[in-house]
């Protein structure tokens, strides 16, 4: 069958070098692996559980709903402060109570400008996705060092190495779709 898979960029910015990257990745992945983009981060509002109730805000049921819909998730993000981008923690603080990263198999991509690859972000969402009971299998994670020099102007990657590394970890997160029950 085909795998439905919800892809989230932790950047806002327009020419965000991770977008580029979730849509480079997008790209290399089989036929089998069908992508959706998810680009409500900016829209939901600040985590509160007061309004975390049955009628609550749209965009948390929106984002809800397309997470309980998909087989995976690929997360591609930057560092911000040493730390996960407040956007992307805040959809996760969403869905702490409502359970959709249950069971999820979650690719965990960071890329940073720097040497350290988002190494700390990377470290903290792992840490977030593990108390939600995401499935994130070591092979489908990957921590980018230098990534303004491993894509071109047109967001293209141009590293021969960054793709096998990124063929691997789409192998990776496939065979943990598989493993789930009914997939
Ligand atoms: C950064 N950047 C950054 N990089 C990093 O590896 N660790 C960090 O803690 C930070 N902190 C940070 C704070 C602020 C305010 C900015 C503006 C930037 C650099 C960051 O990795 C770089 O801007 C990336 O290009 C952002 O990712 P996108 O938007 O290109 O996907």
């Amino acid at each position: 069958d085909t795998l439905n898979i919800l892809a989230v960029s932790g950047s806002l910015r327009e020419k965000s070098s991770n977008t580029a990257l979730m849509h480079a990745i997008i790209g290399l992945a089989p036929e089998e692996m069908r992508f959706e983009v998810y680009r409500g981060l900016g829209d939901l509002p600040h985590f509160n559980p007061d309004l975390d109730t049955e009628a609550g805000p749209a965009a948390v049921t929106e984002l809800r709903s397309r997470l309980a819909a998909a087989d995976a998730v690929l997360i591609c993000t930057p560092e911000y402060g040493n730390g996960v981008p407040g956007s992307l923690k805040n959809a996760l603080d969403w869905i702490v109570s409502s359970g959709e990263f249950v069971n999820k198999p979650t690719a965990v991509i960071t890329a940073s400008p720097t040497p350290m690859g988002g190494d700390k972000a990377h470290a903290s969402l792992l840490l977030t996705l593990g108390m939600i009971n995401a499935v994130v299998d070591d092979g489908a994670t990957l921590m980018i060092p230098h990534i303004s020099l491993k894509l071109d102007r047109e967001g293209r990657i141009k590293d021969d190495a960054l793709v096998r590394d990124i063929e691997a970890m789409l192998a990776a997160l496939l065979s943990a779709c598989r493993a789930q029950p009914s997939k």
